[in-house]
């Protein structure tokens, strides 16, 4: 008979340290959100289709304090969303980043002071209690939840005959888990509180297609997971008046993107070449596919995929 006692299993690892190299590390003299907002692209006074409008949805954003999700909360707010919360693994980031879009709307005149009540929450979406009390005080201070884009993802890159476990179980924790501990909460408050709720997954065009050259198994594998969660939730919830649907962009030009192919001669050419359309994405290009899925617009879509890759995945 043996006599070892069973160690306790190790907390889970913290993921905001990565080395620089294995992963798009984001530079620390980025001082910009990790796109350019403009705000040219026409006003509420603009004839449009009705549906596509953001007024009187309460929009949650993971991973918003910069990039993508920071785009696509300021796209909301330009489709005429009042209420916003922006999730960010730090407080102060999240902080920072819902007073920048406030003032910039503000400043720009496109809002009048105070019409816009943004949030900024500190949790990692890796970490359900946290993400439960999160989403206790976003249902608190606004009554509601009507759109969640779960949009917080990593990438790491290792050839997979030496990607660390460790590493990966972490990619997985925030990329898969994280995103499913956020739709479960929204969901629950939707269902609720009686709303009729639109839950937008970000996925990957590398949901579909295998990057080339970089090495990112796990990242990919995680995509993948992501487009089939938001298929199998939607079938869950479809008479519980919750929509989920996945998005899924191509190579986008972020800042951050930006960043990373600087270094590397010929990597964006490449990802260029390889795209029918000739060209990588503008983050941009994911505007009006953003709103289309979270607003009414898309009311009898559920449980589909929108791919914006300018046709990489095609060929
Ligand atoms: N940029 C692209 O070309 C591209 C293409 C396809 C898909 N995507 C996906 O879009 C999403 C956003 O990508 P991005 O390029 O804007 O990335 P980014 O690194 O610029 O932004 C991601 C944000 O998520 C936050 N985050 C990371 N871990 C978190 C956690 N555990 N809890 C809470 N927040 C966390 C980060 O702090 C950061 O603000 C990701 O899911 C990514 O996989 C990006």
């Amino acid at each position: 008979m043996s006599t070892t006692s069973k160690a306790p299993s190790p907390p889970p690892p913290a993921h905001a340290p990565i080395d620089e190299g294995a992963t798009f590390a984001y530079p620390k003299d980025l001082d910009i959100p990790g796109h350019e907002t403009r705000h040219d692209q026409g006003s509420r006074k603009t004839r449009t289709l009705k549906t596509f409008s953001m007024e009187g949805k309460v929009c949650v954003v993971t991973g918003a304090a910069r990039g993508l999700g920071n785009m696509f909360a300021r796209t909301f707010v330009e489709s005429g969303c009042s209420k916003l919360v922006i999730i960010d693994l730090r407080q102060e980031d999240a902080d920072k980043a819902a007073a920048e879009l406030v003032a910039d709307f503000e400043n720009q005149g496109e809002v009048e002071k105070g019409e816009i009540e943004c949030l900024g929450l500190g949790c990692d979406v890796s970490s359900e209690p946290a993400v439960q009390a999160a989403f206790a005080q976003i249902s608190a201070k606004f009554g509601g939840v009507h759109v969640l884009v779960a949009n917080a993802g990593i990438v790491a890159n290792y050839p997979a005959l030496e990607y660390p476990a460790e590493r990966m179980k972490q990619l997985f924790d925030i990329n898969v888990h994280g995103v499913f501990y956020c739709a479960r909460e929204a969901a629950k408050i939707m269902i609720e509180k009686q709303i009729q709720g639109s839950i937008v997954l970000i996925a990957s065009m590398s949901a579909n297609i295998v990057n080339y050259p970089q090495p990112q198994m796990p990242y990919n594998a995680s995509k993948a997971a992501v487009k089939h969660m938001a298929a199998s939730l939607a079938v869950e919830w479809a008479q519980k008046g919750v929509r989920v649907n996945a998005l899924s962009p191509g190579y986008m030009l972020t800042a951050l993107t930006k960043a990373v192919v600087a270094p590397h001669v010929g990597m964006l050419e490449s990802w260029a070449e390889k795209t029918p359309m000739g060209r990588v994405g503008d983050p941009e290009d994911l505007k009006g596919a953003i709103v289309y899925l979270a607003s009414d617009a898309s009311k009898f879509t559920t449980g589909s995929e929108l791919v914006v890759d300018g046709g990489y995945s095609i060929i």
